[in-house]
């Protein structure tokens, strides 16, 4: 069997790396395909580094575009590297460009998709990740459903029960993995000067947004209220495409303070010893649901309902004082939930699947 590990951006090669440590573990004929849709070394190369990741075998270096040129400058040269290597099957993680490209070349070429973090759906079909997850289930042989609940939506949505595989999220085993690791090897408290249970921490950077000028303002609105209410520091480490649109706006958020994105381990350990996080992340609302931080994520809508069950996230919106009275009612909690993201073993268990499956 041999894998072709497609990826391009942060949350992907995140979330890929447990997948593969598990091939390196195993000696899997492997390769990893980058589309190179992030670029940057904060958004990038530091994750192979920090991690410890082999370098990507191919690199497409597609870079940043339209929706539409980004992702069909992707498919082609995706479709060249797998004609030329001619891999089994090929692996996808979540809901970007990239994975949407990923899997539609392979599709094409009669390539077995799998698709990790399966089954999510937002049911709003304006942001372009839901657009990317439904198209990307639907061309998939291997769904690797996080939780019983993306299962159950996909069964729903016609999808053979024997495609579908319930293993839990990689994000658990990458913070499992890399939370000890983080804690001697990173001290970013320090270097930021903050106590531990001190501050909060701020990530926005979804298109809806942030590329939505009158959104973006009421999000800053909303971190200045917070963060003069509650007087605590409050960091944000900030997305290019956010710093982008900050910079068009003109805006000097008051009272917040803005960093350059973190690596992985310096990430972790902010995330793990904030006070709450504000977020529209994905892989944010579900780490602070297994690092025991309170979340309230600045959306209208989430693919991650299971946060909401057991009450480690709560959504507010964009409105200012809504995001305000979110964050009290979210302290005024115990952080005593369940994680129901899985046992972090979700990677030993997708290499597993294929490896025993003869098609692959
Ligand atoms: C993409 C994903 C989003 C995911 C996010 C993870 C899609 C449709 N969106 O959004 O689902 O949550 O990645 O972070 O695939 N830029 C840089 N350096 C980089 C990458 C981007 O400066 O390395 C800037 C460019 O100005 C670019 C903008 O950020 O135009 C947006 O990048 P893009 O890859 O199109 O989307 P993201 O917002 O990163
Ligand atoms: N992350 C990071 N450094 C940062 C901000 C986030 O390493 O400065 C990590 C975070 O721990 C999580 C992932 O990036 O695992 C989430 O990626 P992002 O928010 O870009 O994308 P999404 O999950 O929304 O698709």
């Amino acid at each position: 069997m041999k894998i072709s590990i497609v990826l391009g951006t942060r949350p992907e090669i995140i979330k890929m790396s447990p997948i593969i440590r598990e091939c390196e573990r195993l000696n899997v004929d492997y390769f990893i395909l980058h589309t190179g849709q992030h670029y940057s070394y904060n958004m990038d190369r530091v994750f192979f580094s920090q991690l410890e990741l082999p370098n990507a075998k191919h690199n497409l270096d597609v870079g940043s575009g339209s929706h539409g040129e980004q992702t069909g400058r992707m498919l082609v040269g995706i479709e060249k590297v797998l004609r030329n290597e001619e891999p089994d099957v090929i692996l996808v993680e979540g809901d970007t460009n990239t994975v949407l490209a990923g899997a539609l070349a392979a599709v094409k070429l009669g390539i077995l998709v799998g698709h990790v973090e399966a089954g999510l759906r937002s049911y709003d079909r304006t942001m372009p990740e839901e657009i990317n997850r439904i198209l990307t289930d639907h061309s998939s042989d291997y769904l690797f459903a996080p939780t019983e609940k993306s299962r159950q939506i996909l069964v729903n949505e016609g999808i053979a029960k024997e495609k579908i595989f319930v293993t839990g999220n990689t994000i658990v085993d990458a913070v499992f993995q890399n939370l000890e690791i983080s804690k001697s090897r990173r001290n970013v408290l320090r270097d930021l000067g903050l106590d531990s249970g001190e501050y909060l921490l701020a990530t926005i950077h979804r298109q809806e947004n942030v590329d939505n000028h009158k959104r973006f303002c009421n999000i800053i609105d909303g971190l200045e209220r917070v963060q003069k209410e509650l007087d605590l520091e409050l960091i944000y480490p900030i997305h290019p495409r956010a710093m982008k649109h900050l910079k068009i706006l003109g805006v000097e958020p008051s009272g917040v303070r803005l960093i350059e994105p973190l690596d992985y381990l310096g990430f972790l350990q902010l995330e793990s010893n904030s006070k709450l996080v504000l977020t529209d992340s994905g892989g944010v609302q579900e780490e602070t649901c297994i690092l025991g931080v309170p979340c309230v994520t600045l959306r209208d809508n989430t693919e991650r309902p299971e946060t909401l069950e057991v009450k480690s996230n709560v959504l507010a919106g964009t409105n200012p004082h809504r995001i305000v009275k979110k964050v009290k009612l979210m302290l005024s909690h115990n952080n005593d939930w369940t994680n129901p993201f899985g046992d972090g073993k979700a990677g030993c268990r997708i290499v597993e699947i294929l490896s025993g499956d003869r098609r692959s």
